[in-house]
């Protein structure tokens, strides 16, 4: 099966490993999809499945096209995505196992391996069953959702914008969609992005409007790239895709541009976007709070294309889980590395994208600082970040009942906390009272030498001491793991 060319393989394995459910109805009109997402990784966290609506109600009119939810739940599914074998359901190894696969696509001359995209003849897209031109291209025949009472209006949630320009290339980028007529769509570029440099490209050269092609709901891997910044600017992001994929995305001309967009997506939104900005949201933001009113481009709709029963692929964004943005860390690891040859791992919790964990392989005083420092000073990284947790190499930093157990246990808060009063950061933190600007900390949770004012000798961690002075303990155990349960 892997690698999935859309999004309905991948679902089809979600369904064969037991971590998908089919839901006959949901009332959005009472906010029944969000309040499920709430309550399904409350009582089951990341093993909570994904889900299709065979029916939605929107605005008191049932909507026959399914919506899709929760689908990137948990590391077994970014496992999955990136065809790992033997994935389990064990989140720490699935985690392991899937930054392994991902590192194992770098090239040793620091890209990642790309294969060149295939451009497919239209008559085998499955994103041109359904072709919608003039007005009958008209978004509001489709059941896009309203994550939250608080959003300004309904959303696309997670398209992804193919562009391209003649100067800075290719791109294919996820931004919030909200819905502003049957023809008319907002586009939220924030600054930092790489379709908003584009937008700034093209007023350069005085053109009045950029042409652009919407896919939503594609294969899981070309979703990923464009949700997360694991490609550098003007990268072709499917060619990367392909590279993962071991096999080219199939692409397909949109019908009123010259744009190749991913031909087994569900859907396909055409369109112009003018050189003007106008209002954008509020919107309930990733950090589960509501953002703030802001600006942002629109775009005029030409074209709607999409599969029969074409399925709204929904990110519940404040709600749900950010598992499938995974892949940017092991990115920023990457290039954190070539800076800090200390650094061993890197991990961002998915529920806390502020907090960075690091672990490094420390033998001299100061170097736990030095990561911490260093990681919050490298702006792809230390944007997000206003905690820092530097720990041992012996301490697993996606596992969150350790990393407590190292501050608990490893860290005094004086001498070794570094505090910052304000640094550049991501606006969407609802606690920052200033835009842009936070202040930080660097938690150096490392065993402190007694030169750093630690004790003049750390006491045994007992684990540690099990593993280094009985390697085929746990060896062993893992070995027999199935026999103990065995009836
Ligand atoms: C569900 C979801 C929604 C997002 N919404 C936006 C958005 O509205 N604006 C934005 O600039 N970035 C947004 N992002 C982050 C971008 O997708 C991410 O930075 C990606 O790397 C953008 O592509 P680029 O690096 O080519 O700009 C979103 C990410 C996800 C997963």
């Amino acid at each position: 099966m892997y690698p999935y060319n859309s999004i309905r393989d991948y679902v089809e394995e979600l369904e064969r490993r037991n971590k998908f459910i089919r839901i006959k109805e949901i009332d959005q009109d009472k906010y029944e999809s969000t309040a499920l997402i709430y309550r399904i990784l409350d009582r089951m966290g990341d093993k909570a499945p994904g889900f299709l609506a065979e029916r939605t109600k929107i605005n008191g009119k049932w909507f026959d096209s399914p919506v899709v939810g929760n689908i990137y739940n948990g590391y077994d599914t970014v496992a999955l995505c990136f065809g790992v074998k033997n994935v389990t359901d064990i989140s720490i190894e699935m985690y392991n196992a899937a930054v392994a696969r991902i590192q194992s696509f770098l090239q040793p001359d620091g890209r990642w391996k790309e294969i060149d995209p295939e451009v497919i003849d239209r008559k085998d897209a499955p994103c041109k069953e359904v072709v919608l031109l003039g007005e009958n291209a008209d978004i509001m025949k489709f059941p896009w959702i309203k994550n939250s009472p608080l959003d300004a209006a309904q959303y696309i949630s997670a398209g992804s914008f193919v562009m391209h320009d003649p100067d800075i290339g290719k791109n294919v980028g996820t931004y919030r969609i909200q819905i502003k007529g049957n023809q008319k769509i907002g586009a939220y570029f924030t600054n930092q992005s790489h379709a908003y440099a584009m937008m700034m490209k093209a007023a350069e050269r005085g053109e009045e409007k950029v042409q652009a092609s919407i896919a939503v709901g594609i294969d899981p891997i070309s979703w990923i790239m464009s949700s997360t910044r694991l490609a550098d600017m003007g990268t072709d992001e499917f060619a990367v895709a392909g590279g993962f994929r071991g096999k080219p995305v199939d692409l397909v001309k949109s019908e009123t541009n010259d744009l190749l967009v991913p031909a087994h997506a569900e859907f396909i939104i055409e369109g112009e976007i003018p050189m003007e900005t106008e209002e954008e949201g509020p919107y309930g933001e990733m950090f589960g709070y509501l953002g703030k009113k802001t600006t942002a481009f629109y775009l005029n709709i030409k074209a709607i294309t999409h599969r029969r029963n074409p399925w709204v692929f929904n990110i519940y964004t404040g709600a749900g889980s950010g598992y499938f943005t995974m892949p940017w860390d092991v990115g920023n690891y990457v290039r954190l590395k070539k800076l800090l040859p200390t650094l061993v791992k890197t991990y961002t919790p998915p529920n806390a994208p502020t907090v960075g964990i690091l672990s490094i392989n420390k033998k001299f005083p100061g170097e736990g600082f030095e990561a911490g420092m260093l990681a919050l000073g490298y702006r792809m990284y230390g944007f997000s970040k206003k905690i820092i947790v530097v720990v041992d190499s012996d301490v697993e930093p996606s596992d969150m009942s350790r990393v407590l157990h190292a501050i608990a246990t490893r860290w005094q808060p004086v001498p070794a906390s570094l505090l910052v009063s304000h640094s550049i950061h991501m606006p969407i933190d609802p606690s920052l009272s200033e835009m842009f600007k936070s202040s930080k900390i660097v938690i150096d949770a490392t065993r402190q030498l007694p030169s750093e004012g630690g004790p003049e000798c750390f006491a045994p961690d007992l684990r540690t001491s099990l593993d280094e002075m009985v390697p085929e303990a746990f060896k062993l155990v893992d070995k027999k793991w199935d026999t103990y349960f065995a009836k």
